[in-house]
């Protein structure tokens, strides 16, 4: 046999393997996907699911960006990539109460070495993060972050997003967003959706001003759902 295709097969006995301990309703095995504050969030289930994820997709160098904000900052955007992981903990580390309130719903003080991997490990395809990334002192810092995780079907997906406490108010969220709705649109995505907590004025308007309708979850007055249709390239 050759040499590759027995790679390949096992491969697929390892991937096999997983997806059966992923599926096992063993307690304490948690489901994989992390995007707002709940750790259990709009993953799929199906079977074939860890087998797509572990299809190799190149770094899409086409969604980099480079801009500069209102006060002339020299901003780039671009996919999360795994080395981010430094940058990306930093980040999370230096949000505020209430921004990280916003964004994780709970006490996260900083990710966990499980949500950091998922986070910065991204499939690039049903799962898509987008960094905003400038430069102090020689170094790149990470002042946003832009994510989605879209359905199997990849019809909708659901997103995040969060700016540093310093650079808010300055471009950055807006720039972010339009980047991020325009990826998934280019993915062939419809819908995208999000939860938004009603207290949260800055972001309902952020999303108003994107065209999110919204209305209050049914099952919990303090949250409103958004979303908005993404419609063709
Ligand atoms: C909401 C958030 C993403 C906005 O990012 P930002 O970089 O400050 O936004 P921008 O400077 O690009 O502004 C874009 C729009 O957002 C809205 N906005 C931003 N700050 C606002 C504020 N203080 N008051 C009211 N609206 C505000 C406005 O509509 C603004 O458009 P305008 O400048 O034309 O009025 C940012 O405040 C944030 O990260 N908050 C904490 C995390 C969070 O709430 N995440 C959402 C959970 S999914």
């Amino acid at each position: 046999m050759p040499f590759q295709l027995v790679e390949f097969l096992e491969l697929l006995q390892v991937a096999q393997h997983l997806e059966v301990r992923r599926h096992a309703p063993a307690q304490g095995v948690q489901r994989v996907a992390v995007l707002q504050h709940r750790y259990d969030a709009p993953a799929s289930s199906s079977p074939g699911s860890l087998l797509d994820s572990l299809r190799l997709q190149p770094y899409p160098s086409h969604l980099v960006q480079r801009l500069t904000l209102g006060d002339g900052t020299a901003v780039t955007i671009r996919p999360i990539r795994p080395e981010d992981e430094g940058i990306e903990q930093e980040f999370v580390r230096n949000l505020s109460d209430e921004s990280r309130y916003y964004r994780f719903r709970d006490a996260v003080r900083e990710l966990s070495p499980r949500m950091l991997s998922h986070f910065t490990r991204v499939d690039y395809d049903r799962h898509l993060a987008l960094i905003a990334v400038s430069e102090r002192d020689g170094r790149e810092i990470q002042i946003g972050v832009a994510r989605y995780v879209a359905a199997d079907d990849r019809q909708r997906c659901e997103f995040a997003i969060v700016i540093a406490d310093d650079w808010q108010r300055k471009g950055p969220g807006a720039r972010l967003m339009q980047a991020l709705m325009a990826a998934a649109r280019a993915a062939g995505i419809r819908e995208m959706y999000g939860e938004v907590l009603a207290s949260n004025h800055k972001m309902l308007q952020l999303t108003a001003r994107f065209g999110f309708r919204a209305r209050f979850d049914e099952s919990d007055p303090r949250v409103m759902q958004v979303e908005t249709t993404l419609g063709q390239t």
